[in-house]
């Protein structure tokens, strides 16, 4: 176990529906530091960069169209298994399926329209931080 860095992201839904904040206070009571956070808006393009590896899947078109339909909170967080522990809180993609308590139970609408976005490994929370965050 070690201090690792992963990226999370609130995505549109969550934000058009003023759930961020809510979000933000469960991140920060469950012993995530926020290393860096900002609002911004992913254009088609970005969108599609970002999810590059569901490039073949059926349902890519709908996911760069809900990714770029309006404002996310991007966030670099910071804590012991970071990318596990965010995930976890995140709960499954699916929100009917996920754990009572976690952030896609209580926020998510279905499979692809579920509030927040996490890492998956060590490679792709490099990636992805240094995407959105190129500054750091
Ligand atoms: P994420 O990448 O957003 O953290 O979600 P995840 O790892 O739990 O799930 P992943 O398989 O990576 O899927 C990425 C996002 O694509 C949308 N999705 N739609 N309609 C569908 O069957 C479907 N499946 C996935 C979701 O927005 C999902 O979070
Ligand atoms: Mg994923």
């Amino acid at each position: 176990m070690s201090i690792e860095r992963t990226y999370a992201m609130i995505k549109p839904d969550a934000v058009i529906a003023k759930n961020d904040g809510k979000i933000i206070d469960i991140i920060e009571h469950s012993g995530f530091e926020i290393i860096a956070m900002k609002k911004i808006r992913f254009s088609p393009e970005l969108a599609e960069s970002f999810y590059a590896v569901h490039k073949a899947k059926p349902f890519f078109g709908e996911l760069v169209e809900f990714l770029s339909s309006g404002p996310v909170i991007a966030m670099i967080l910071e804590k012991e298994s970071a990318i596990q522990a965010w995930r976890d809180l995140m709960g499954a993609t699916d929100p009917e399926k996920a754990e009572e308590g976690t952030i896609r139970k209580l926020f998510g609408t279905n499979v692809g329209i579920n509030a927040v976005h996490g890492s998956d490994a060590t490679e792709t929370a490099q990636e992805e931080c240094s995407l959105i965050f190129p500054e750091l």
